[in-house]
């Protein structure tokens, strides 16, 4: 089995992390480089990490998270959350990633109207603007726990929270951004649980 396979064999969702184990500062710091690696729709970039040291701050987290204790034994807790009113055209975060581009005014006007219609479709079919900006940080999310693993750190996604606890505690402003997911990153203080998966000739189909 290669490196890659034997780590998606690795990870688990890890329900309580070994609160005495740190994770190393640079193993840490590239498991960020790979979030801002990540690809996101359109280009936008829409997710911001927020690094959660303080003790106290983690203590209320986890009481907004169902009381998960993945929340206070965890080496490093982020909070991915995500831009909003930016992404609604026309704005200067829009005009500012075309931009940095070089791109003419004229080809950054076409490709804001090629955005904005793009948005508007979506919404026609019920994709709100959030919903579509909350996905692009669970592509970020993947990539960091998947590389994680790879590295031998254990992670566990936290959704399981109320979405307006999370923002308040934080003290976000709603119009401008929101809260996606969690990620808890450490190394597991018990061996990882049986793992269940559907097979693949119920999972593929082959047209
Ligand atoms: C988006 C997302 C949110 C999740 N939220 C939680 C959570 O709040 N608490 C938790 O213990 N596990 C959470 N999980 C972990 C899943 O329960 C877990 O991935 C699934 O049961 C499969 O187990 P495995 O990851 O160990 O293979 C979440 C997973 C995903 C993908």
């Amino acid at each position: 089995m290669d490196k890659f396979l034997k780590a998606m064999h690795f990870r688990h969702a890890c329900k309580i992390f070994d609160e005495n184990k740190e994770i190393k500062e640079e193993d840490f710091l590239n498991i960020l480089e790979v979030g801002r690696l990540s690809p996101s729709s359109m280009g936008m970039e829409p997710t911001r990490f927020v690094v959660i040291n303080d003790k106290k701050l983690k203590e209320e987290l986890r009481a907004i998270c169902w009381d998960q204790v993945q929340l206070t034994s965890a080496s490093k807790v982020v909070v991915l959350k995500t831009l909003i009113s930016p992404l609604l055209p026309p704005s200067n975060y829009i005009d500012s990633m075309s931009i940095r581009r070089g791109n003419t005014k004229e080809k950054r006007e076409a490709w804001s109207k090629v955005y904005a219609n793009f948005l508007e479709s979506m919404q026609n079919k019920g994709i709100s603007l959030k919903a579509w900006t909350q996905k692009q940080a669970y592509i970020a999310a993947s990539s960091m726990m998947n590389y994680a693993a790879y590295i031998g750190i254990d992670s566990c996604p936290i959704e399981g929270f109320d979405i307006d606890g999370v923002n308040k505690c934080l003290g976000l402003d709603t119009f401008k951004e929101s809260v996606a997911i969690i990620l808890t990153f450490g190394y597991r203080i018990k061996e990882q649980q049986k793992r269940y998966r559907l097979g693949l000739d119920e999972l593929v189909e082959y047209r």
